[in-house]
């Protein structure tokens, strides 16, 4: 075959038009995939701890599961002081937004430009205080609550920004993270004997809390905050475990989870959807993100052949001591006794309480694109 100058000027060209066409494309990508986020504030608990409470029990705790392996395996190579295998959403959605995994407050890295992790294992809504005072003595004397949390943001802030306009536009170009928050507690009253009905008593303060911490960082600046709400706690191999029930009734037909604990969460949900309805309307300028754990969670549990995950281990956790839910509190994951099946990505659930790496990711991403969050976090943030 003949190259004619004309032919290889066609070829040329056509080249110049791919790839400008490739360029145009990857910008318009940028612009609607990828705003402009240079930095993540997280409050919450083991669901978003990226190190904090390995940091704070160190002194006073001689053993902490979260520091031995297997945690960590996956990813990392080593324990972190996150409660999976791997990574969590807050470590996907940085990912996605390019900036760096967010560094834990108390490391004291001092490297927080691009945002600090405030969320602590077992915090709490609602503070210690409160239920000292309600002699719910389940609740360890760790003082981590959302208030506390919030107070530690507050002592951050002048390190971050200085003038009014400066910390506007600092804040205009962060992602906060308001929980999950509220597990803990209804775990701390129903392990200090209270029923699910008395538990779910608590929910609006419980949800009164986690609104005042939402007005509490937007009162600073806060422009796009994501508020996420509870997991079906009825599917979670610690409690299958601890409220076995010999009555078939206790369990939902379709998964097998505890109905009374899955209507709790959902009922904490409904209210906390309510709430950031409410909150969006006091605060027009922001966008508030309403981000579903349930949803997936309970799809996973469902249907987990369609998120790759393997039916037998729905229920199970990956990394435990045995047991028909493979938890047992005495050989917990991270202590001697346990051991992690070989292939955490088909786990749904990481040691009986948090979720896999590979969960966790498939939630980030319909967090961040749906339909897993209202609206969608890009959606929230796209200028
Ligand atoms: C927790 O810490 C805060 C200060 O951050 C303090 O005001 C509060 O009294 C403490 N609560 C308890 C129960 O120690
Ligand atoms: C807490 O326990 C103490 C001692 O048992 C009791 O005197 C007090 O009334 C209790 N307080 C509440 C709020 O139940
Ligand atoms: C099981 O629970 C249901 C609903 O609470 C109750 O009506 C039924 O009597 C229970 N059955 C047994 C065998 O306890
Ligand atoms: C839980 O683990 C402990 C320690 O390994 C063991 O003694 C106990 O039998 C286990 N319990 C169950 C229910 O498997």
């Amino acid at each position: 075959m003949e190259h004619s100058p004309s032919n290889k000027m066609t070829l040329l060209l056509l080249l110049l038009l791919l790839l400008l066409g490739c360029t145009h494309h990857g910008q318009a990508n940028m612009y609607t995939g990828h705003p402009k986020i240079d930095s993540i504030f997280s409050f919450g608990n083991s669901y978003s701890d990226t190190g904090n409470f390995v940091k704070l029990a160190a002194p006073v705790i001689p053993v902490i599961a979260f520091n031995n392996l297997p945690y960590g395996e996956t990813f990392f190579g080593h324990p972190t002081g996150r409660a999976s295998d791997g990574r969590l959403n807050v470590d996907f959605i940085a990912e996605d937004f390019g900036v760096p995994l967010l560094p834990p407050y108390l490391r004291e890295s001092k490297k927080f430009s691009h945002g600090a992790n405030f969320a602590v294992v077992g915090a709490t809504a609602l503070d210690l205080a409160f239920f000292q005072k309600n002699n719910i003595t389940s609740v360890p004397p760790f003082n981590t609550s959302l208030s506390v949390q919030v107070e530690w943001f507050h002592k951050l802030k002048p390190t971050l920004c200085s003038t009014t306009q400066g910390c506007r536009d600092y804040f205009e170009r962060s992602l906060f993270f308001m929980g999950e928050f509220g597990g803990n507690d209804y775990v701390f009253l129903l392990a200090a004997g209270k029923t699910v009905d008395e538990a779910m008593s608590y929910v609006p303060k419980v949800v009164g809390a986690i609104s005042a911490g939402v007005e509490a960082v937007i009162e600073e600046g806060a422009r796009y905050v994501v508020v996420p709400g509870q997991l079906p706690t009825g599917c979670l191999p610690i409690i299958l475990t601890l409220y076995a029930s010999a009555n078939a009734t206790d369990y939902e037909s379709g998964t097998g989870c505890l109905r009374r604990f899955n209507e709790l969460a959902r009922y904490h949900n409904a209210a906390l959807f309510a709430a950031v309805s409410l909150l969006r309307g006091k605060h027009p300028s922001a966008a508030i993100v309403f981000a579903d754990y349930y949803q997936p969670v309970i799809e996973f549990v469902r249907m987990p052949e369609n998120f790759g995950f393997s039916r037998s281990s729905r229920l199970r956790a990956c990394c435990g001591g045995g047991g028909r839910y493979n938890y047992n509190a005495t050989a917990a994951c991270g202590l001697a006794g346990a051991t992690a099946c070989p292939d955490p990505a088909a786990s749904i659930n990481w040691d009986g309480v948090h979720l896999t790496e590979a969960a966790y990711g498939r939630i980030a991403a319909g967090w961040l694109r749906g339909p897993y969050a209202q609206p969608p976090i890009l959606a929230a943030v796209r200028p």
